[in-house]
C-alpha cells in the first residue's frame, strides 16, 4: 500500500497514518530479532530437517514475525527458548481454552500413562465423555476423531451417506479445516482451491454463498445437489463475523425443507458456553462437530449427532443399494490418552463457573478495548463473542468475509502481532484476535489492554 491515494484512504477509513505503521513495524521487526536470537537459531537448525525450518510448513506464513520455539507453558503463560515469558491471548487458535497446563487434564493424562493408552479398543472413559456431550449439546450420539478436520470429514461423509447427495454448502470465510472439499474459494466466477495441492476435482463437490445472505442461500439449495451445510454459527476466521437477527431460523427452514443437513462447526466456538453456541443461542444442527479445547489441548475431535443421523452409522447400504461400510477410522481415534483428558477437561475445567468467568473476562477486554479507540478518537468497532472480542478497522462491524476482507489492513496486523510480541503478549494470527483461557485473570486482561493503549497510542501521535 504505497501510493499517495491508496496511503489517503486507510488513513480516512482508519484514522491512522501509514507512513507511521511502516516507521514502527521497522522499528519492532528489529527489536523482535534482537529479542529471540536462540529462537532464529533454532529455525536455521530446523531447516535442514523440515522445509521452512518448522515442523508444519504453514508456520512461516501465518505468523507476522518469525516463530518463536516455545519451551514450557504454565496457566495462561508460555516461555520461549530466549526466556521472553508471552501473555497467550491466541490460546492457541483456542486449542488452549483450558490453559496451558490444566491440572485436571496432567493428572488424568499422567494415570493414564501409568497403565498404557494405546489398545484400538474402547476405554470406559469414552462412555461419560460421549454422554457428557449428548446432555450439553443435546445430541444423543457421538464419534471420535483426532481433530476437528477429521470431525468435519466424517460428518460430511455421513450427510452424503444419508441424502444420497455429494456436494457440500459453505459460506466465504469459514474454515473447517484442511481437507480438499472444506477448502474452496471463489474467484473470477469460478470454484477454485483457497490453497495448493488440492485435488482439482474437489471443487465440484462443494459450492459457496456468502454469509447472512439468505436469497444465496435459497439459490443454492433450491438446487437440490447439497448433502449438509458446513458452517460455524458464527464466523471466527476473518476476526469475528457474527449472524444477522434471523439467520440462524432461516438456515435451520431452508436446510430442512431442501433436506440438506446442517453441520455446525463449534471447534472455536465452544470456548462460548459449556455446550458452545447451539447452547446459547438455542440452534438445532444434525450433526455438530468439535476439536481442539475439547481435550484440554490433547488431540480429540467430536461429532455429535441426532437420533435420526445416528442411525446411518448402521447402515450396511448405500444410496444404490451397494453393500458396504461408512467411512470412518483412525487407528489412534479415541485412544486413551485422549479419552481420558477430555473427560477431565467436561468435568473438571470446561464448567459453568469457567465459562462465566471466561465470558466476563471477554466483556472486561471489549469494554477495554472500546474505552481505548474512543479516547483515542479511533472509530474501530469491537466485538464481543463471550471470552473472546476485537476490532474492525472499517468503521462497522462485517457482515461477510467479503466485509471483513475489505476492512482488514494486513500492515497493520503485522504491526500488532509483533508489537505485542515484543511486550510479552502473543497474539500471532491475523485471523484470531484475543481471548481469555480458563487459566486468564483480570489483571492479564489489563496487561492486554496496557500493551494496546501504548500501540494506539503510538499510531495516534
Ligand atoms: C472452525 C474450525 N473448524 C475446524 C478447524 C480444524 O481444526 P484442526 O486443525 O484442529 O483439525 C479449525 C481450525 O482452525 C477451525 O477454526
Amino acid at each position: 500500500m504505497t501510493d499517495g491515494r491508496c496511503d489517503r484512504d486507510l488513513r480516512r477509513r482508519t484514522g491512522v497514518d501509514p507512513r507511521r505503521v511502516e516507521q514502527l513495524r521497522r522499528r519492532e521487526d528489529e527489536r523482535f530479532r534482537e529479542l529471540h536470537p536462540r529462537c532464529a537459531a533454532l529455525s536455521g537448525a530446523a531447516e535442514r530437517s523440515m522445509p521452512r525450518g518448522v515442523p508444519m510448513s504453514w508456520m512461516t506464513d501465518s505468523f507476522d514475525h518469525p516463530p518463536v520455539w516455545v519451551e514450557s507453558g504454565h496457566g495462561a503463560h508460555f516461555t520461549c527458548a530466549d526466556g521472553v515469558r508471552f501473555l497467550d491471548t491466541n490460546i492457541g487458535d483456542k486449542s488452549t481454552f483450558c490453559g496451558l497446563d490444566p491440572e485436571p487434564v496432567v493428572r488424568a493424562v499422567q494415570r493414564r500413562l501409568a497403565d498404557g493408552w494405546q489398545f484400538m479398543q474402547p476405554l470406559e472413559d469414552a462412555i461419560p465423555v460421549a454422554e457428557e456431550l449428548a446432555r450439553r449439546w443435546r445430541r444423543p450420539f457421538w464419534q471420535f476423531t483426532l481433530s476437528a478436520t477429521q470431525a468435519n470429514v466424517e460428518a460430511v461423509r455421513l450427510a452424503r451417506l444419508a441424502t444420497g447427495r455429494d456436494k457440500v454448502l459453505l459460506f466465504f470465510g469459514n474454515y473447517a479445516g484442511h481437507a480438499d472439499e472444506l477448502l474452496v474459494s471463489y474467484s473470477g466466477g469460478e470454484l477454485r482451491p483457497h490453497t495448493l495441492g488440492l485435488a482439482s476435482r474437489a471443487f465440484g463437490a462443494a459450492g459457496i454463498v456468502p454469509f447472512n445472505d439468505l436469497d444465496a442461500l435459497t439459490g443454492a439449495l433450491a438446487t437440490g445437489e447439497y448433502a449438509c451445510v458446513v458452517t460455524e454459527p458464527a464466523l471466527t476466521n476473518v476476526g469475528v463475523v457474527l449472524p444477522e437477527p434471523g439467520f440462524h431460523d432461516d438456515l435451520r427452514r431452508q436446510t430442512r425443507e431442501a433436506g440438506t443437513l446442517l453441520v455446525l462447526d463449534e471447534t472455536h466456538t465452544l470456548i462460548c458456553g459449556p455446550a458452545g453456541l447451539v447452547g446459547r443461542w438455542g440452534l438445532e444442527p444434525d450433526i455438530v462437530t468439535m476439536g481442539k479445547a475439547i481435550g484440554g489441548g490433547v488431540p480429540l475431535g467430536a461429532y455429535g449427532m441426532t437420533e435420526e443421523v445416528a442411525e446411518v452409522h448402521l447402515r450396511e447400504r448405500g444410496p444404490d443399494g451397494s453393500p458396504g461400510e461408512l467411512a470412518t477410522g483412525g487407528t489412534l481415534f479415541a485412544n486413551g490418552l485422549s479419552m481420558a483428558a477430555a473427560r477431565a477437561a467436561l468435568t473438571e475445567v470446561l464448567t459453568e463457573e469457567a465459562y462465566g468467568r471466561t465470558a466476563g473476562l471477554g466483556a472486561r477486554l471489549a469494554d477495554g478495548l472500546e474505552s481505548l479507540f474512543g479516547d483515542a478518537g479511533l472509530d474501530w468497532p469491537v466485538h464481543r463473542l463471550y471470552a473472546r472480542s476485537g476490532w474492525s478497522l472499517g468503521g462497522r462491524l462485517p457482515r461477510n468475509a467479503a466485509e471483513a476482507d475489505h476492512d482488514a489492513w494486513p500492515e497493520l496486523s503485522a504491526l500488532q502481532h509483533t508489537y505485542l510480541a515484543d511486550r510479552g503478549v502473543w497474539e500471532a494470527i491475523s485471523s484470531a484476535g484475543p481471548a481469555v483461557s480458563v487459566a486468564a485473570s483480570a489483571a492479564d486482561v489489563d496487561d492486554y489492554l496496557a500493551v494496546v493503549g501504548d500501540l494506539v497510542a503510538e499510531l495516534t501521535a
